[in-house]
C-alpha cells in the first residue's frame, strides 16, 4: 500500500517537476518571433472561452441596440483597439508581432455574446497583449463601463450591422 502510494505521490509531481527544471535551465522557449503551435493556440482559446463562459455574470446590456450605440463603438475601436486588431481596410502589422498574433476581428469576428466580449475587454487576457481596460485611459479619460459596453455591443454585431454603420465601419480613415 505504501509503495502504491509513494508510486502515486511519484507519479503526480514528475511532470511539474520537469516543467519547473526546463525553466530553471532556460529551456522552456520565451521569444515571440514566431507564431504560436496550433495545439498551444487551440489550448489558450478553449482556456479563455471556457473560463469566460463559467466566470463572467450573464448581465444584459444597459445600453439601446441603436447605431447611435453601434457608431460609438465603432469609434472607440478604431481610436483604441485596431492599431492591434485591425480594420477592414487593413490587417494590423503590429498585431502580427505579438505572440499570439492579435485575433483581426475584421477578418474573424470574435463570435461571442455581448457580456462575455464586456468582461474579457474589462478585464484583459493574460499572458497576451490584451490588456484590462477598465485601468486604461483613453482621450485623456479613464475607460469606464460605458466605454466597454459600447465596443462590446459594436463588436457582437460585427457580422451583422445596419447599412450605415456599416458604411462607416468599411469607410478607409483619411
Ligand atoms: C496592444 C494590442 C491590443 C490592443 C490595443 C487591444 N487588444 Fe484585444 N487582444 C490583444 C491580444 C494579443 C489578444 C489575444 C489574446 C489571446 O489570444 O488569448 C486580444 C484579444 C481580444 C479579445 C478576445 C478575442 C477572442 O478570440 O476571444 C477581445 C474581445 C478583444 N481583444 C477586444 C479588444 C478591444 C475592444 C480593444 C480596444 C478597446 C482591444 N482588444 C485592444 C491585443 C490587443
Amino acid at each position: 500500500m505504501r509503495r502504491l502510494l509513494a508510486g502515486w505521490v511519484l507519479g503526480i509531481l514528475t511532470l511539474p517537476v520537469i516543467a519547473l527544471a526546463m525553466a530553471w535551465c532556460g529551456l522552456l522557449p520565451t521569444y515571440a518571433s514566431a507564431p504560436p503551435p496550433a495545439w498551444e493556440k487551440a489550448f489558450s482559446q478553449m482556456a479563455l472561452n471556457n473560463y469566460v463562459a463559467r466566470h463572467a455574470p450573464h448581465v444584459s446590456n444597459p445600453l439601446p441596440m441603436t447605431d447611435e450605440t453601434l457608431l460609438a463603438g465603432m469609434k472607440i475601436f478604431k481610436d483604441a483597439c485596431a492599431g492591434c486588431h485591425g480594420d477592414p481596410n487593413e490587417a494590423s502589422d503590429y498585431g502580427a508581432s505579438f505572440y499570439p498574433n492579435v485575433p483581426q476581428f475584421a477578418k474573424n469576428p470574435p463570435r461571442l455574446p455581448d457580456w462575455q466580449l464586456f468582461w474579457i475587454v474589462r478585464n484583459g487576457v493574460r499572458y497576451s497583449g490584451m490588456s484590462a481596460w477598465d485601468r486604461q485611459w483613453h482621450n485623456d479619460q479613464a475607460v469606464s463601463d460605458d466605454h466597454i459596453w459600447k465596443v462590446a455591443t459594436f463588436l457582437s454585431r460585427l457580422e451583422s450591422l445596419p447599412p450605415a454603420v456599416d458604411a462607416e465601419w468599411r469607410k478607409k480613415q483619411p
